[in-house]
């Protein structure tokens, strides 16, 4: 069988923290989608690191890692990860198998995803401009360049002849990059010097096998289902599937194969980019959380828009993944506010609903909320679920009663040890 672990918000949840604290449960973490637009935060013996297309599980010395067929590889990103990591003598030869059928991101996906924005102006979606969209739009064009193509002689061919197409499509924006291809191509081939010391595998039928063999196997997400290409707040979305159907198509596994979903949460809500919002908060309210949850984008450093919890988004996200379980984030950053405030309903187009419809534009939707009562209590210390304040487990039972799940997991601060199974 195989779990999955998603972020159920426009991403941030804090995935990366609990895939580490469950890595110890598993023989293989795989990554099934997006790229290095993901920036996943672990914590642990007082480091911090900052994964981007390595999955979480890469500290732990009995699990294997794979990076599988739906993610996006940028070689430059990978090779400094691979540097950022070179203290942890990790053999990443045996340690991190990439799959043959995972896309490349080109230098030209990268300016072609700042010419895009550019031209959009205010409508930008917000990018974290690591190429993600434009690479994404070459493998379902048809066009895109896999992993597997670097053990063709001919590569650099096929590389020049879509870098070609790339220039011809950048003409056609009409904007002003600032670009050196050859420095950017000189630090893109160096970088793929170094992956192609690494293994490339036909990822589906190994973990296909491993599936078949008893082996426990936690695909982790990245991005949220709120940035879901299909479900997502589009155009403002990624341009991945980031809900579990993209779990069985980045990996090339069944459904009848999963297990338990594991819906990862935010005790409030952020967002960063654009797109429409509607619990955001301008006010202190909104300004404390930013403050003590450290709302700063891990990719970019933007800092993140931040609002109260969102049940109607939260319910939808649960519904198309299927949770089975949830686990609720930092609910330390909610100490000290005296009432809380939960979305439960939306007034769209006039009238009262509890899904999460077409179109969530300011214009057509505004919140309903029901006000809990707060938590004073300072939680960065507690370590079982007896210590945790009855005001706070009640918002738990609002959540899960609402939604239909129970949460299994409260985090009370960035540390792994500061995870509290209930
Ligand atoms: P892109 O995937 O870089 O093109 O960005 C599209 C949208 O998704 C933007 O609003 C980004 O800020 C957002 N986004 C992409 N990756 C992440 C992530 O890992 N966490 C949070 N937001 C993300």
């Amino acid at each position: 069988m195989i779990d999955l672990l998603l972020g159920l918000q426009w991403g941030d949840e804090g995935k990366g923290k609990i895939v580490d604290v469950l890595t110890k449960n598993y023989d293989i973490i795989a990554r099934f989608q997006g790229g290095p637009n993901a920036g996943h935060t672990l914590i642990f013996d007082g480091n911090k690191h900052v994964l981007h297309t390595f999955p979480s599980g890469i500290f732990h010395k009995t699990a294997l890692n794979i990076v599988g067929n739906g993610v996006v590889i940028d070689p430059v990103i990978f090779k400094n990860e691979l540097d950022n990591l070179s203290k942890y003598n990790i053999d990443f030869k045996t340690k991190l198998l990439i799959s043959r059928k995972a896309h490349v991101i080109l230098p030209t996906h990268r300016l072609l995803d700042a010419a895009s924005e550019k031209m959009k102006g205010k409508g930008k979606i917000g990018s974290t401009l690591k190429g993600i969209g434009p690479t994404y739009m070459d493998k379902t064009g048809r066009n895109g360049f896999r992993i597997g193509d670097l053990e063709f002689k001919n590569w650099q061919t096929k590389y020049k002849n879509l870098t070609k197409k790339h220039l011809k499509i950048l003409d056609f924006y009409d904007v002003n990059l600032d670009y050196n291809l050859e420095d950017l191509e000189s630090e893109f081939f160096n970088a793929i010097e170094i992956l192609r010391t690494l293994t490339f595998i036909d990822s589906e039928e190994y973990i296909n096998n491993a599936i078949a063999n008893g082996k426990t196997i936690l695909a982790e997400g990245a991005q949220g289902s709120l940035l879901d290409i299909d479900f997502g707040t589009y155009p403002f979305v990624t341009s991945s599937n980031t809900t579990a159907a993209g779990a069985c198509t980045g990996l090339g596994v069944a459904p009848n194969k999963i297990g338990e979903v594991f819906g990862i949460f935010k005790a409030y809500i952020t967002r960063v980019g654009s797109g429409p919002f509607p619990t955001e908060l301008f006010d202190e309210d909104g300004k404390t959380m930013a403050r003590v949850g450290h709302e700063f984008g891990a990719t970019t450093g933007r800092p993140r828009r931040c609002g109260w919890l969102d049940l109607v988004a939260l319910k939808y996200a649960v519904q198309i993944n299927g949770v089975t379980q949830l686990n609720m984030m930092k609910g330390d950053v909610l100490s000290g506010f005296e009432k809380l405030k939960i979305c439960t309903s939306y007034n769209y187009k006039g009238e009262e609903i509890t899904y999460f419809p077409y179109n969530i534009e300011e214009e057509n939707t505004s919140v309903n909320y029901t006000e809990i009562s707060g938590w004073q209590e300072d939680l960065t210390s507690m370590t079982n679920a007896d210590q945790l304040p009855k005001n706070l487990k009640d918002y738990v039972i609002f959540i899960e009663n609402f939604v239909g799940v129970p949460v299994k997991i409260v985090s009370v601060g960035p540390d792994r040890k500061q995870t509290i199974m209930v």
